[in-house]
């Protein structure tokens, strides 16, 4: 795929420092900021959480009992308010929060003075539904603007609110609808994608059929298909928020006051409701946000093209840029819709500065050609982001070159759901980059790398990522499972923070992400558990057992391998493939569904009966089989290969 000139950037192993024009404006042109950092980490993360609105100021900065950290213990602050309110007061309500625009190419301009308004009226919706302080509320929406509204709303009276993608099926929103127990459930009619509505509250509906605690359920009016509404239960947004009174006080919250939920995938088929807090997330996104982006309030047009559904559009399209006072472009839809400059149609005409976008969308601009994005003037560009998975360094120097044009540095960002923020980043007026490597830990961010036995690994090197100090935005639990909490993260390295991601540090001590070493996989920057998925495939009356794994695949990062005994009487034919991803896609979501679904009437596992995955990818990935003398039935695995290489494998 790369072109020669790639070939040849690539080849002489380039390293990229700051652009000089960009380093002449930029807020951060030298490294000094990392010496003040290292010299008083506590006092540094202070500093910037002076750069918020505080009601009362902490009286400890940080206290750590491993695994459990409080940040500005005894401050009281309030997101809403620094994301909106004192913006307005400062006299900036007139600017643009957010330029909204719909698949369909409606729009919306809301400035920080309407979303003020708006998030005041819905946060007296929402207690006119009976919700308070502490309480949860499910969100399940398409990217419109009443996303970001709902979730300041909620902040602005202390209401938890957990966003659950709008891609996921009616049983992944049951359970965690469920799991802790959301009493208001916001949703919509539908939303536009690819061209047409996809409906959202049929979905919603039959989650609830079987959620005790939603007490009423809020629908937006977007898509404008028909729905049922139950008398008593549902109300029209516009009916219940359009009336009420813009005048709502925010809430004065403690530093440590849950702020949201958002459920990620672990090695168990149960998603974990991860615990963000109020103060150190707050302070954590807005100094991210503001330095990796290199954020001009009064000039930039910043744009993340995540959804709002992930922990990205949590941090940098809600929290992380209003608090800055951020313009926003905010986009409902897909990038190729109504064609595949849709993207470069939107920069050119909201003169966007900054583009964060995941490695694989990266990859699917590539393949759609260049002749998209050179349509479009990109000129106003001057930054450019990656998140979600490790970016190949040739799609690096593509979009350098191609969107960024040779003068705009790219940001690698890696973090989590649960760091909450971004932490090991170049930062772009000071780093010098090189193509794939997400470079260092930001300032007032400690990362290091371990091997098996626990022995940090010095540089170069390569084990495991640990991230060994803690930080402001870090997660602060999971909901109701304080065991798997500990355990999860804490236990594989007593006391330190285990990522579940591989890395390695070059001569100079870049650090290079390696993708997830448990079984968590990565498809298309979206985290799914190999064992849900699993789950759910032994869930359809067919299958008897089913061993999944993410093989390596050149355009979504990971793809799904499946492999499937089928339950005696049941035929594996493509016709029961078919049914089995579909399957998949309503137990979890579409993202899920496997890309190849292999039938086998054995699986290879240990003497003592375990299915070893190792094995089944290596065949996935038609490597050199790994050591198979630990297999109780060396036959199966050849069997199997055989099977896979003559491509009975159903692939989509
Ligand atoms: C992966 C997304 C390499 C990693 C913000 C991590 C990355 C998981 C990068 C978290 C990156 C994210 N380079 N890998 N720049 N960013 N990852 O919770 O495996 O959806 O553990 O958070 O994505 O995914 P999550």
């Amino acid at each position: 795929m790369a072109s020669e000139a790639i070939e040849d950037l690539l080849k002489e192993g380039r390293t990229f420092p700051p652009p000089e024009t960009f380093k002449r404006d930029a807020l951060i042109t030298d490294a000094e900021i990392y010496d003040e950092a290292a010299a008083d980490r506590e006092g540094f993360w202070a500093k910037q959480a002076l750069d918020l609105d505080w009601f009362e100021e902490w009286d400890t900065i940080l206290e750590w009992d491993a695994p459990y950290a409080k940040w500005f213990v005894g401050g009281k602050l309030n997101v809403s308010y620094n994301c909106l309110d004192r913006h307005v007061e400062a006299g900036h309500g007139d600017q643009v929060a957010f330029h909204w625009e719909g698949e369909p190419g409606d729009t919306r301009t809301i400035t920080y003075t309407d979303l003020l308004d708006d998030v005041q009226r819905t946060a007296n919706a929402l207690k006119s539904l009976g919700v308070e302080k502490g309480d949860r509320v499910a969100v399940y929406l398409p990217m419109i603007p009443e996303l970001p509204t709902i979730m300041l709303a909620c902040a602005r009276i202390g209401a938890v609110h957990s966003v659950v993608f709008g891609g996921f099926s009616a049983n992944a929103l049951r359970d965690r609808i469920n799991d802790s127990d959301c009493k208001v459930l916001v949703t919509a009619d539908g939303g536009y994608r690819r061209g047409s509505v996809a409906s959202l509250k049929p979905a919603a509906d039959e989650a609830i059929e079987d959620t005790p605690s939603i007490e009423h359920v809020l629908v937006v009016r977007r898509g404008e298909n028909d729905v049922e509404m139950v008398d008593g239960r549902d109300h029209w947004w516009h009916d219940v928020v359009d009336s009420q009174d813009a005048d709502c006080p925010p809430e004065p919250m403690d530093a440590e006051d849950l702020l949201y939920l958002l459920y990620t995938s672990g090695t168990t088929g149960k998603p974990k409701g991860i615990m963000h807090t109020t103060g150190g997330y707050l302070t954590q996104v807005a100094f991210t946000h503001r330095y990796v982006f290199d954020l001009h309030p009064d000039t930039d047009v910043y744009w993340c093209a995540a959804d709002i559904g992930w922990v990205t559009g949590h941090s940098y399209i809600v929290y992380g840029p209003l608090a800055n006072r951020t313009t926003s472009v905010m986009y409902e839809g897909v990038p190729n819709h109504p064609d595949e400059a849709r993207f470069w149609a939107i920069i050119e005409k909201y003169k966007v500065t900054q583009l964060y976008t995941a490695p694989t969308a990266i990859r699917a601009f590539m393949k759609w050609g260049d002749e998209h994005p050179a349509k479009h003037d990109l000129s106003s560009l001057r930054l450019l982001g990656t998140v979600g998975e490790p970016i190949n360094p040739e799609a690096w120097i593509w979009y350098q070159q191609h969107i960024g044009g040779d003068r705009c540095p790219i940001v690698d960002t890696w973090w989590q759901t649960e760091t909450g923020g971004i932490m090991i980043s170049p930062l772009p007026g000071a780093t010098t980059t090189k193509p794939g490597s997400a470079t260092f830990p930001l300032p007032g961010i400690s990362a290091t790398i371990y091997d098996d036995q626990g022995e940090e690994v010095g540089v170069p090197g390569g084990g495991y990522l640990v991230l060994d100090q803690p930080w402001p935005g870090m997660l602060r639990g999971i909901w109701g499972d304080d065991q798997r909490f500990r355990d999860t993260y804490w236990s594989r390295f007593s006391g330190r923070y285990f990522a579940g991601d591989g890395a390695k540090r070059d001569d100079e001590g870049y650090f290079w992400l390696l993708g997830r070493v448990d079984d968590v996989m990565n498809v298309s920057g979206h985290r799914i558990s190999t064992t849900e998925v699993e789950s759910a495939l032994v869930s359809h009356p067919s299958v008897a057992e089913a061993a999944v794994i993410g093989r390596a695949d050149a355009q979504t990062g990971q793809a799904i391998a499946a492999f499937v005994s089928p339950r005696s009487g049941y035929e594996g034919d493509e016709e029961l493939a078919q049914e089995l991803r579909n399957h998949v896609a309503t137990m979890i979501s579409p993202i899920a569904k496997p890309a190849s679904v292999l039938f086998t009437a054995d699986l290879p596992k240990t003497r003592s009966g375990k299915i070893m995955r190792r094995l089944l990818k290596d065949i996935a990935e038609d490597n050199q089989l790994g050591d198979t003398t630990t297999l109780a039935d060396a036959g199966v695995v050849d069997s199997i290969k055989d099977r896979y290489l003559a491509g009975s494998g159903s692939d989509e």
